[in-house]
């Protein structure tokens, strides 16, 4: 299952989001970054878009990365990673442009790529009104925290972040059931994410 996610979050398809906005503002809120895999596929893949569609996002991109505690922000911030989470889907190619070696088995992401990254402390249960809107929200493994009354309130929440058409992206074990007039399924391939209505 760990393999899984964290593959899915190393080729997470962002462009999903930022293509069809064809350069107009992006933004991916990056909600929970317990050891900064969603931050970070994030950045990476912002930068081949970006190298690929040189102009296209011409209000550039914003990634706020969010977590409840100090040390979990602390711990992703630093961007590191040992061998056995760089070993988890992610491409040599990827490795070796994005990442600097760290001692004896640790890599860390490169701090020019990394500083694209805002931090905050979120607590999910407090207002997400200073976030801003979003065209992306990555909330994996998050949401199995909270009663089924508590998680209906965070996904209206935030639902209420997302622009119209942005993106909502769970873990792979999770499922968004029972607000259809908010959010529609959408099957890619692999996996599932949820649009905003
Ligand atoms: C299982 S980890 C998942 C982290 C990351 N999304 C991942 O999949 O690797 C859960 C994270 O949720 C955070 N968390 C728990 N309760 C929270 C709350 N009420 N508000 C914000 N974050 C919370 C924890 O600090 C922890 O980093």
């Amino acid at each position: 299952m760990q393999r899984r996610e964290h593959r899915e979050l190393v080729d997470l398809p962002l462009h999903v989001g930022v293509d069809e906005r064809r350069g107009v503002e992006a933004g991916a809120a990056v909600d929970h970054v317990a050891s900064g895999t969603e931050a970070d596929a994030a950045l990476m893949t912002t930068d081949e878009f970006e190298r690929s569609n040189l102009g296209q996002l011409k209000a550039g991109v914003q990634i706020v990365a969010t977590d409840l505690s100090g040390s979990m922000l602390a711990t992703c911030k630093s961007g590191e990673y040992d061998s056995l989470a760089m070993g988890r889907g992610l491409s040599q190619e990827r490795l070796q442009k994005y990442f600097d070696p760290k001692g004896v088995g640790r890599w860390a992401i490169k701090p020019a790529i990394k500083s694209r990254v805002e931090f905050r402390a979120l607590n999910l249960l407090d207002s997400y009104a200073s976030l801003g809107k979003f065209d992306i929200v990555f909330c994996r493994n998050v949401l199995i925290y909270f009663s089924a009354e508590v998680k209906k309130d965070i996904l209206l929440r935030i639902h209420a972040t997302l622009k119209p058409g942005g993106y909502l992206f769970l873990g792979a074990s999770e499922a968004l059931n029972g607000l259809p007039d908010h959010y529609q399924m959408v099957q890619c391939s692999p996996g599932i994410i949820y649009k905003a209505k």
